[in-house]
C-alpha cells in the first residue's frame, strides 16, 4: 500500500502524515483514519523567467488592477480543500517573502519546461491521489471552472482533465488536436504546430487534473525533442491516450478565464479588460455613476457606496472605502484610505493613507499624507497639504498651509499660508490648536507649541510660545508709519528723512 497516510487527531491538533507499512500497527487514542490517501493538492508553476515580459522581477507577481497574477490564482483556488506548492525558481526569493509560509515551495534550478516543472515537484505531490496544476500566469481562472473540472475529473475517471477554450485569435496557445470522433489525442505547441493545426481555434488553457498514479508513471518520460527543446507538460496527454488512458476537457464559458499572459502587451489588455469589469460591477451592481468609465481606474478591494459620482482621471487604490453621495474628481487620486458619506474630492487632489469623516470638503489641489484624519464637516481648500494630523469636526483650513503632526480641536479656522513649523532639523515636533481657535493668515506655528481654547492669532505672527485660551497672541514687528515719505521719494529727495 502507499505509504502516505493521513491521520487526523482530533481538532486543535494539528494533521500528520505518517509514513510506513507499520502503520496498521498504530492505534492512537482520538485518532481517526480519515483517507488512506489524500485527496487532492494543487501545484502552481511560478519558476519561469518570463523572458517575454522583459523584467527583472517574476513574472508572476507583476499585477493586474493593483492585484498580482499568483494572487489571483491563489485566491481561485482559496475555497478547495488541498496543500499548496509553488514551483518558483527565477527570483524565487521575492515569492517567498511576498506568500510567506502559507504555500510550500519548490525550487526548479532550471528552467526547462513546464513538463519539468511538475516533475521536479514529484516529492510534493506524490502521496496525493490527484493533482492540480495551474500555471501561475493564467490568473482568472473562476472557482467554478475548478469545481466542474474536480467533478468531470472524477466521474469520467480520465487520467488527465484539462481546461480548454475556442479562442476567435488562438496565437500564442497550445492547440487542441482531436480525432474524428471529437476526443482530444494531444496537444500541439503553436512553435511545433503545422499551418493546419495552427487553424485550430480551441486552445489548451494550461489547467490540468492529473490522476497521481498515472503521473508517478510517465512524468519521466517525457521528452525535449521539440522546437523550444522543453519537457512540455501537454505532452502527458499523448502518453495517456497511447496507453488506452481517458482524456477529458472542460470549456470555459467565459474565454477571459484562460488567459495567457506573457508580455506587456497581454498584460495591459487583462488589466484593460478586468478593470472594465470592475467597472461595470460598481456601475450594475453598486449603483455608482462613472461619468467615463473608460477612464477610472478602480482597484479590485475598493468599495464605494450608493449614489457616489466619479469623474474622469480617477485613480482609487488598495484597500480604500467611499461612503455614499460623495462626488469625486476629476483627476484625484485616493490610496488605501477610508471615506465618509457625502464627501467632495474636487479635482488635482491625492488623498494617501487617511480616514476623512462625513460631510468633509477637500481640495482642489491638496495632499493628505498618511495618518490623516479629519473628523466630520472638515474643509481642507486649495493647495493645503496635511501630514499625519487630526482635524476635528468643523474645522477648516481652505488656502495654502501647511500641517504636519498637529492636533486641531472643532471649528478652528486656520488662515491662509498658515505653517506649522514641525521640523526642528533633528526631530518632528507637535502642534496643539484647541477648539474654537482662529489662526490668522500666515501663522508660522512653531512646534512644539500649543494654542489654547477661543484664542486668536494675528496674522503674519511667529508663534513660539504656547497662546493660552482665549487671548491674542501677535509675534511680529510693530508697524511705523512714515507720512510722505513715499511721495518724497519718487522726487528723489527721500534720504532727507533718513528713511
Ligand atoms: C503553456 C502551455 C500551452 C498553453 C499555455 C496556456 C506548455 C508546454 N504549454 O504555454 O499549451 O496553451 O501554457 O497559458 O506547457 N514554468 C515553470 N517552469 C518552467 C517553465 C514554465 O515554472 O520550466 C511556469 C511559468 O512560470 C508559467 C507557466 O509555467 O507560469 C507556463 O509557462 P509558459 O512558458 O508561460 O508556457 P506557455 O508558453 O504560455
Ligand atoms: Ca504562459
Amino acid at each position: 500500500m502507499d505509504p502516505a497516510v493521513l491521520v487526523r487527531v482530533q481538532p486543535p491538533q494539528p494533521i500528520f502524515y505518517i509514513q510506513g507499512p507499520f502503520l496498521f500497527n498504530l492505534f492512537f487514542k482520538n485518532c481517526v483514519i480519515i483517507n488512506l490517501m489524500s485527496e487532492r493538492a494543487f501545484l502552481i508553476l511560478a519558476a519561469g523567467k518570463g523572458k517575454r515580459m522583459k523584467s527583472s522581477i517574476p513574472k508572476v507577481l507583476h499585477k493586474i488592477c493593483g492585484k498580482s497574477m499568483l494572487s489571483f490564482v491563489l485566491d481561485s483556488i482559496e475555497s478547495f480543500e488541498g496543500e499548496i506548492g509553488i514551483v518558483i525558481g527565477f527570483g524565487g526569493d521575492i515569492i517567498r517573502s511576498e506568500l510567506g509560509d502559507r504555500v510550500r515551495y519548490i525550487y526548479q534550478s532550471s528552467q526547462r519546461g513546464t513538463g519539468d516543472a511538475v516533475r521536479v515537484a514529484k516529492d510534493f505531490w506524490d502521496r496525493y491521489k490527484t493533482l492540480v496544476v495551474l500555471p501561475g500566469d493564467v490568473p482568472f481562472i473562476s472557482s467554478n471552472t475548478l469545481r466542474k473540472l474536480f467533478e468531470i475529473h472524477a466521474k469520467e475517471e480520465n487520467a488527465i482533465t484539462l481546461v480548454t477554450a475556442v479562442l476567435e485569435n488562438p496565437t500564442g496557445y497550445g492547440r487542441i488536436v482531436r480525432d474524428g470522433m471529437g476526443r482530444v489525442i494531444r496537444v500541439v505547441e503553436e512553435k511545433d504546430a503545422t499551418s493546419l493545426e495552427r487553424n485550430i481555434k480551441e486552445v489548451n488553457g494550461g489547467i490540468y487534473c492529473f490522476d497521481v498514479g498515472f503521473l508517478r508513471d510517465n512524468i519521466f518520460r517525457l521528452s525535449d525533442d521539440n522546437a523550444q527543446g522543453e519537457y512540455y507538460l501537454p505532452d502527458l496527454i499523448k502518453i495517456a491516450i497511447e496507453s488506452s488512458l481517458k482524456v477529458g476537457t472542460v470549456k470555459v464559458e467565459d474565454n477571459f478565464e484562460i488567459l495567457g499572459i506573457n508580455d506587456r502587451e497581454a498584460l495591459a489588455q487583462a488589466e484593460r479588460e478586468f478593470r472594465r469589469r470592475i467597472n461595470r460591477r460598481l456601475m450594475l451592481e453598486d449603483g455608482v455613476t462613472l461619468i467615463d468609465p473608460d477612464n477610472v481606474y478602480i482597484s479590485l478591494d475598493v468599495s464605494i457606496g450608493r449614489d457616489t459620482v466619479i469623474y474622469p482621471m480617477v485613480f482609487i487604490e488598495g484597500k480604500s472605502v467611499i461612503g455614499e453621495r460623495c462626488i469625486i474628481g476629476p483627476n484625484v487620486r485616493i490610496i488605501d484610505s477610508v471615506i465618509g458619506d457625502n464627501v467632495i474630492i474636487r479635482e488635482n487632489v491625492v488623498v494617501e493613507g487617511s480616514r476623512i469623516g462625513n460631510g468633509c470638503e477637500v481640495g482642489p489641489f491638496a495632499y493628505l499624507r498618511p495618518e490623516t484624519v479629519l473628523d466630520d464637516e472638515v474643509y481642507v481648500g486649495k493647495f493645503v497639504e496635511v501630514k499625519k494630523s487630526f482635524i476635528g469636526r468643523g474645522s477648516k483650513v481652505p488656502h495654502l498651509s501647511y500641517i504636519g503632526d498637529a492636533t486641531i480641536g472643532e471649528r478652528v479656522n486656520v488662515g491662509a499660508g498658515t505653517i506649522t513649523c514641525n521640523y526642528d532639523g533633528i526631530k518632528k515636533n507637535p502642534t496643539f490648536i484647541e477648539d474654537d481657535v482662529f489662526i490668522g493668515s500666515d501663522t508660522m506655528l512653531v512646534a512644539p507649541v500649543r494654542v489654547g481654547k477661543g484664542a486668536i492669532t494675528g496674522a503674519g505672527s511667529v508663534i513660539t510660545k504656547d497662546v493660552p485660551p482665549d487671548s491674542l497672541a501677535v509675534a511680529r514687528a510693530k508697524q511705523v508709519n512714515i507720512e510722505g515719505w513715499a511721495k518724497r521719494r519718487r522726487k528723489g529727495d527721500e534720504t532727507k528723512d533718513g528713511g
